[in-house]
């Protein structure tokens, strides 16, 4: 009689926040299709397991660490410091799940794949002699601006950011500004780079992953193969590899109703994704602007995400009801696939980048925190699919940004780009093209070693 061979186990260790979750999701359904049994290994908040898309991952294994923190945790100190503490106390704790894993599953390991983030997991790869897969969930550059960051001098970093360089390039990264350097929202300097650090130190990983297209970043991919010495395989854009929504939060529907509604390209979409807060004063602005540029909107705003909120003043209320429709969270992958949508406000967050660009979209940017500039800098000066929204948000600029993008000769010229880069895009994930082959290749390398 013939005997079925096991399947060979795969370990995902996402980093526990929606931007991270998501593409962790549609890299697992990839590789399952494939042939490979998938665990997720998560902490306390932001479980696939306990939200509504479970479902979508009915052959998962789910476990939780048992040590990891709270998200409690994460409130109180931030996204450095929670990081540098959730790697202190998750190690142990992780170590013993694999040793379960291990005795469930014998020798039947293939890799484990963990974000970046999480470099608690290499302790365990190696007590174990597993092989291990680093996963980057955000771009290219961004990993290569943190390689720059990681190798300067952090004393005259500070004294040379005191000093007005801010507008200075960055040598090695062409288009790069200081300022433009993924830091800036994610705590004090010293312990931002002590993360980063610690983020390399303990690399014994066998390969890099990235959740990004090679046609998008050919030159920081380069750089960044030499830069680690192993192999660099960028494997994106998920969303469409992997073809799973993995949201953590409910998406309202009611606004796809409204987009049946509208013209054909004459809505903005804005949303500014899953951890950005902004002040009311510029909700206020943000909402006058939109009116006033007299093109429909959709607009997500995400409960808790303006401090101290109360509500609009009655007759903004009334405008914005007339000409917009806001909803708390949408399904954003349908939403920029319906006809009506013409433009993309975003915070840049790389999935958001990543999903506007499947689209063919031209974009506003307003990116807030860490690497989101880097991602509006390629948006704006090298794919040239968008603008930057700098300075204090005010009326008259939101107003003038949404009619460049979606009523001027400027904003046809970004779509046209913003097509012709999407068409490379999806060709990157068909047969032959980079994306494809490239997970081809590590597929093959997971079945075999
Ligand atoms: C975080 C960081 O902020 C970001 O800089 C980094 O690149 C990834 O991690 P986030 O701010 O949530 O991510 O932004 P983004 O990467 O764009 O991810 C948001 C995800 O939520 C996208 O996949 C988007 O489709 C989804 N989303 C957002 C919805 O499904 N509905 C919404 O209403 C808003």
């Amino acid at each position: 009689m013939e005997t079925r061979q096991p399947k060979r186990r795969i370990v995902l260790v996402p980093l526990p926040a929606q931007g991270h979750v998501t593409p962790f999701m549609q890299l697992g359904k990839a590789v399952y299709v494939k042939g490979f049994s998938v665990t997720v290994i998560q902490g306390h908040f932001h479980q696939v397991s306990s939200s509504s898309q479970q479902h979508d991952f009915p052959d998962f294994q789910f476990v939780t660490i048992p040590e990891s923190l709270p998200e409690s945790e994460y409130e109180r100190l931030g996204p450095t410091e929670f990081l540098l503490k959730l790697n202190k106390t998750s190690e142990a704790s992780f170590k013993d799940c694999i040793g379960q894993l291990l005795v469930q599953h014998g020798d039947d390991i293939a890799c484990i794949i963990y974000d970046e983030f999480m470099y608690f997991c290499e302790a365990a790869a190696k007590e174990f002699k597993l092989p291990s897969v680093i996963f980057s969930t955000q771009s290219a550059t961004n990993q290569a601006s943190r390689c720059v960051l990681r190798n300067l001098n952090t004393k005259k970093f500070l004294a040379d950011m005191e000093d007005d360089v801010q507008d200075k390039v960055v040598k090695k990264l062409h288009l790069l500004r200081f300022k433009d350097l993924s830091v800036s929202g994610l705590g004090p300097l010293d312990r931002v780079l002590e993360l980063f650090n610690e983020m390399v130190n303990k690399k014994t990983a066998f390969a890099v992953i990235i959740n990004t297209v090679s046609c998008l970043e050919d030159s920081s991919l380069s750089w960044l193969e030499q830069e680690f010495g192993i192999p660099v395989y960028p494997l994106g854009p998920f969303h469409i590899t992997g073809s799973m929504p993995s949201s953590l939060v409910e998406e309202d529907r009611t606004c796809i109703e409204w987009l049946n509604k509208q013209k054909p390209r004459s809505v903005i979409y804005i949303s500014l994704g899953s951890v950005a807060h902004i002040e009311t004063r510029e909700v206020l602005e943000m909402a006058l602007g939109l009116c006033d540029s007299n093109q429909p909107f959709l607009w997500v705003i995400r409960p808790g995400s303006i401090p101290g909120w109360v509500s609009l003043p009655e007759e903004v209320s009334k405008m914005v009801s007339e000409r917009g429709y806001i909803v708390k969270w949408a399904p954003q992958n349908e939403v920029l696939a319906h006809h009506a949508v013409g433009g993309f406000w975003s915070h840049c967050g790389w999935n958001s980048t990543l999903e506007s660009i499947v689209e063919g979209f031209p974009m506003i940017c307003r990116p807030f925190q860490g690497e989101q500039k880097i991602n509006a800098m390629y948006i704006e000066s090298v794919w040239r699919v968008g603008i930057q929204l700098e300075g204090e948000v005010k009326r008259k600029r939101v107003e003038r940004a949404v009619r460049r993008l979606l009523v001027d000769e400027e904003g046809a010229c970004m779509r046209e780009r913003a097509l012709a880069l999407k068409e490379k895009v999806k060709a990157s994930v068909r047969k032959g093209g980079s994306s494809y082959n490239a997970f081809d290749e590590l597929v093959n390398y997971l079945k075999t070693e």
